[in-house]
């Protein structure tokens, strides 16, 4: 039986965020969450601020986010950090960014093996700043047998290259191999050569800001994810709103394109009830 042990421990008793964690099922978690975080810019726009201290306070939401699905015993959390469209933003912007991220990754990989997390990222990292690649790179390996949560950040991605990227390395694969000829695709082959390979796919997709927008992330995986859209901006994303993102995705009836348990269990006597009349 799994239980929220790793969370109460963390929590005081009574307060709203233990009311919350307290209706939540374990047995029934997201393995994996995936998260875009949107709406810095305008938590620092509201207070009169420059879009860089949006973006700094979103680095705390980061790692309060990162406790807590570690805490809750989450597989994976996946977080869109950076675009490949996010490059048209002003370079000062891009620049504060990548500092951004350097430092969280200084500032928390202590934390984020000692707590036997892994961190991956993914995307098109061959485009990153070399100072910036070398440091998840670094991270990555640091991590690289630590068999807790996977952290795993979308860093220059964009969901259609990645599929493409997929695509051209099936193909190139085949080439090497002689089989071009008689290659054929199949779904299993697609998700084998994804950056996400390995991972189970996120079970629920989080986005922040009350946008409803896909924005090219995950989508291959995220065919069967149960969407949450808040209006949360990202750096007033707490704990309380990560729960009641959980306890709505236990709401939800997965079908996965079937029909639901009860639904089955109507239709199968509805088609027995038809076949006899049929039959009579
Ligand atoms: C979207 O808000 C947010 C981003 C483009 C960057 C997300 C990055 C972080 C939270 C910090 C670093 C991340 C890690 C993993 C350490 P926006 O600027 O588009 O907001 P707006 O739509 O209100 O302008």
């Amino acid at each position: 039986m799994r239980s929220l042990t790793d969370l109460f421990a963390i929590l005081t008793p009574g307060s709203k965020d233990w009311r919350l964690a307290e209706t939540i099922d374990p047995e029934r978690l997201p393995a994996h969450i995936a998260i875009i975080m949107d709406g810095n810019g305008r938590w620092a726009r509201r207070r009169g601020l420059p879009r860089a201290a949006g973006h700094r306070a979103g680095v705390e939401a980061v790692r309060l986010i990162v406790e807590s699905c570690k805490r809750l015993g989450l597989k994976a959390l996946t977080l869109y950090a950076f675009s490949v469209e996010n490059w048209k933003r002003p370079r000062a912007e891009v620049d504060t960014l990548w500092r951004l991220m350097r430092v969280y990754l200084r500032r928390e990989l202590p934390e984020i093996i000692s707590n036997g997390i892994r961190f991956t990222c993914m995307g098109r990292l061959e485009g990153l700043p070399t100072q910036v690649r070398e440091e998840m790179e670094a991270a990555i390996e640091a991590t690289a047998h630590n068999q807790g949560m996977r952290l795993n950040v979308a860093i220059n991605y964009s969901g259609r290259a990645e599929l493409v990227d997929a695509i051209n390395t099936i193909i190139e694969d085949a080439r090497l191999k002689g089989r071009s000829r008689d290659l054929h695709i199949d779904e299993e082959t697609i998700a084998r050569h994804l950056y996400t390979a390995g991972l189970p796919d996120p079970d629920l997709l989080i986005r922040t800001s009350g946008e409803k927008r896909i924005s090219n992330f995950l989508l291959w995986q995220i065919a069967y994810a149960e969407l949450y859209v808040t209006d949360t901006l990202w750096p007033d994303f707490s704990r309380a709103d990560l729960l009641n993102a959980i306890l709505d995705f236990q709401k939800r009836d997965r079908r996965f394109g079937g029909l639901s348990i009860e639904a089955e269990r109507t239709s199968r006597e509805q088609w027995a009830e038809a076949v006899g009349t049929l039959t009579q």
